[in-house]
């Protein structure tokens, strides 16, 4: 009998897995409706060549644990056709992998083609020869323009057609963008930028997907491409038609990081209010940009001055980890919201006013089901308020979310989700000394000379622009001169001293005298242009003078952005005289070359580059990005502590000030090999490569704090009031790894602790048994949960709302 069951349910297992079951894709006002039945979506970004692909299966199951039913990502073409009809899609590009790897995990997929993509992307993900073919102007009504976005376009809906990833195939996609927020910058290409919006409608439309199309930032966008809102907040948003769903396509969830600024951060109550607020008014699609941010491995940073950490903020970190308590925080918040999901697609929302900046939310059907979102818009004053006769807390900045209009199951500044601290174990590079390769200490290294000495190089009058030259198949571009000054030279009169000054578009150079460095110049994220004047000493007779410009990411975002140009394009003097100047000889410029033997265990890796200067780093011959440590944030205007009530922007919470905007950089596992690795690293300003480290990201301090006023964990979710109402909160710690336990109490304290993890501190009133009591429940477990209450603790203090604060390790 038993073994016939099995027969029979290998059979259906076999035709469920090889049979790909159509589904129909459309929408209306309420929501994406996917066969016949309208849904409540949760997306979020990650773009394929920010990781690695052996990174994709876990980065697909942490995004499915944290509630997300969607992943979104961009079509990136300067990857896919590095030269024009030449493609790639292996390894890291591989498109059809990624999607397919989605869909086992049972997930959708929305594909932005674009294929502009911005993204703090090399030229926006363009290929850099578009800009070479006669007559074209990028992004506008014009015909070389538009057969190349066509004919791209068209590749990738055919590619995907053949592997049936459509929905309408019985694939995972079910959704495709066309262009990006183009409606920010159309004005400036004037009555052709409505055409163009026109044209790329009606090309996509025509592609034939089965599924919706959407345009992000574009209001005017025409039937049936659905127009979608992108932002730190879209719950003001409306779609152009009341036949269109409202749709969120990029919720920030921090900011990317810039080479000389600092690191920017969104705290999660912030984000969770954002999307509360969203569903609150009537959304039914959310995507957070980013979900997983991960890596500007290569080349591939645009900006300029993009930073290679893609990290974002995100929910899951760069190296693939989740960050806590953002990722368990909305994983709680998409629980809440799914709870309401009958409700939320059965109807719209009536708003009501509860009192100066206090708003409710009632989604309320014929046949009984009924949430409701209760919100506090204000900034600075909790309130209290009266809903459908009864009394709620409402911090300030917060949406409680009540999936049966009665009780609160999650109010979005109050977290009940632990917070985990990494911590960098350094380890010294191990370097393997015996290598026949290696040189005196085992690092060798190649000097490349000073100015031009390639074969390559021409003569031409005047100034060239540097992206025209060089077609951006390097960063670097030595601009050569050489100069006959004669002892007599008005300017040389009283000496040789004179002062070289160079102006350049961007985005950095050095200078060099007579094949001595004399000088750098680096322009920033907020203005890429460079201007020096460097004190510099020439000689009677021949002066040569080499000027090497260097682009840091090609401009990605902005009306015409492809025409912004980089590199020394003038003017470059010789100005006049200046005395007591001297000149920094000690910098020089480098190649390195080294073995070593990857660190021990599978935590993800980081190479520390303090001590070194700016250049590029390769691992076995894949480069792991720019590096530049040597360029420092600003000392002023950050904070740990940001206050998330209130509006955010990206210079909001910044933290690292003062210090390199970074430091550590992603090595993917799967290219290091046990041992005999080579690390070779191209460094223009000088450094000390012993001092290299390996970083391995490991957890530091684990820690929860929830107060007496915290609801339930969501998972406990009960519409039975009684239930609801009469259990205390929990306090939940969970040891990131199923092998280790919670081997220490590092702080423990119920009744009014002050601070956050990593700095609690036991404030006025505390209960002396907390910690004992916090030491038996968790010490030597996995995981642990405490109640909340003064029944578990006794009361220290009558009469004051109380909380619990606990900080562990694990081991
Ligand atoms: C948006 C754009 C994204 C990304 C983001 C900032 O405007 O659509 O591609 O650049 O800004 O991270």
């Amino acid at each position: 009998m038993g073994s016939r069951t099995k027969i029979l349910v290998l059979v259906f297992w076999l035709v469920t897995a090889t049979t790909s079951f159509a589904a129909t894709v459309t929408y209306d006002h309420r929501a994406i409706v996917i066969d016949g039945k309208r849904r409540v979506l949760i997306s979020g970004s990650i773009h394929y060549p920010r990781s690695t692909p052996d990174m994709w299966p876990d980065l697909i199951q942490k995004s499915k644990d944290g509630g997300l039913d969607v992943i979104e990502t961009y079509v990136f073409w300067n990857l896919h056709e590095p030269v024009r009809n030449q493609y790639n899609f292996e390894g890291r590009n591989d498109l059809v992998k990624f999607i397919k790897l989605v869909a086992e995990a049972g997930l959708y997929v929305h594909l932005r083609i674009g294929p502009y993509a911005c993204a703090e992307w090399n030229y926006g993900g363009f290929p850099l020869w578009l800009h070479f073919i006669p007559g074209i102007q990028l992004r506008t009504d014009n015909e070389p323009f538009k057969a190349e976005m066509q004919r791209f376009t068209a590749k990738i809906v055919a590619m995907m057609k053949q592997e049936n990833l459509y929905a309408s195939q019985g694939g995972p996609i079910i959704l495709s963008q066309i262009e990006n927020e183009y409606g920010n910058i159309d004005s400036s290409y004037g009555a052709a930028a409505k055409r163009y919006i026109k044209w790329a409608a009606g090309m996509a439309v025509s592609l034939d997907t089965g599924v919706p199309w959407v345009m992000c930032q574009q209001s005017d966008a025409p039937d049936p491409i659905i127009n979608t809102c992108n932002g730190f907040y879209c719950d003001q948003f409306t779609p152009n038609s009341n036949k269109k769903p409202k749709m969120w396509t990029e919720n920030w969830t921090g900011w990317f990081l810039s080479f000389g600024g600092a690191v920017p951060y969104r705290p999660v109550e912030d984000i969770a209010f954002a999307v509360a607020r969203f569903f609150q008014r009537g959304g039914t699609f959310q995507n957070y940009y980013m979900y997983h941010g991960g890596t500007n491995f290569g080349r591939t940073s645009g900006g300029p001055f993009i930073a290679t950490s893609y990290d974002y903020d995100a929910p899951i970190d760069e190296y693939g980890h989740v960050r806590q308590p953002k990722w368990g925080h909305l994983r709680d918040v998409h629980k809440a919201i799914k709870l309401c999901e009958e409700a939320l697609i059965a109807t719209d929302p009536t708003i009501s006013s509860l009192g100066p900046n206090l708003e409710s939310a009632v989604y309320k059907t014929g046949s009984g089901l009924c949430a409701a979102f209760l919100a506090n818009v204000g900034t600075q004053s909790d309130a209290t308020v009266n809903f459908d006769g009864s009394s709620y807390h409402l911090p300030a900045w917060s949406v409680s979310i009540l999936p049966d209009c009665k009780n609160v199951v999650l109010n979005t500044a109050k977290i009940n989700s632990m917070t985990v601290i990494p911590s960098f174990m350094h380890e010294p590079l191990n370097i393997n000394a015996d290598s026949t390769e290696a040189i005196g200490t085992s690092w060798s290294w190649v000097y490349e000379p000073v100015g031009i000495s390639k074969a390559d190089a021409f003569k031409k009058l005047g100034l060239l622009e540097q992206i025209n030259t060089t077609a951006d198949k390097s960063d670097y571009l030595w601009y050569s001169f050489s100069t006959d000054i004669e002892g007599d030279e008005p300017f040389l009169e009283d000496g040789s001293q004179t002062v070289l000054h160079v102006e350049s578009l961007g985005h950095a150079l050095h200078a060099f005298i007579n094949g001595k460095l004399a000088g750098s110049g680096t322009g920033n994220s907020g203005n890429a242009k460079v201007k020096v004047d460097i004190p510099v000493t020439v000689g009677p007779g021949k002066n040569t003078i080499d000027l090497l410009s260097l682009t840091v990411g090609l401009q990605n975002y902005g009306a015409f952005f492809d025409l912004v140009g980089a590199g020394i394009t003038g003017p470059v003097k010789l100005n006049g005289l200046k005395n007591g100047s001297s000149i920094d000889l000690s910098s020089q410029q480098w190649m390195y070359q080294t073995n070593f033997d990857a660190p021990a265990g599978n935590d993800p890796i980081a190479l520390d580059f303090t001590g070194m200067g700016k250049g590029e780093a390769w691992v076995n011959g894949q480069s792991i990005g720019r590096y530049w440590p040597a360029y420092v944030s600003r000392s002023g205007g950050c904070t740990d502590s940001c206050n998330y009530r209130g509006s955010y922007n990206s210079n909001k919470c910044l933290k690292n000030c003062g210090k390199p905007s970074q430091q550590l950089y992603h090595v993917p596992r799967s290219w290091l090999q046990p041992s005999g690795n080579i690390l070779v690293l191209f460094e223009e300003l000088g450094g000390d490569p012993t001092q290299l480290a390996f970083a391995t990201r490991q957890m530091g301090s684990l820690c929860s704090h929830v107060s007496e006023s915290h609801p339930l964990p969501v998972d406990m979710w009960s519409s039975d009031s009684k239930t609801g109402r009469t259990s205390s909160p929990i306090l939940s710690l969970v040891c990131p790894s199923p092998n280790q336990v919670i081997s220490s109490i590092k702080f423990a304290s119920f009744g009014t602790p002050r601070g956050t993890c990593g700095s609690f501190s036991h404030g006025r009133c505390s209960s002396v048994r907390a910690l004992s009591i916090v030491q038996k429940a968790c010490t030597g477990s996995t995981r642990c949960s405490i109640g909340v209450s003064t029944s578990t603790f006794g009361d220290p203090c009558k009469g004051v709302m109380k909380s619990l604060a606990v900080e562990v390790s694990c081991t």
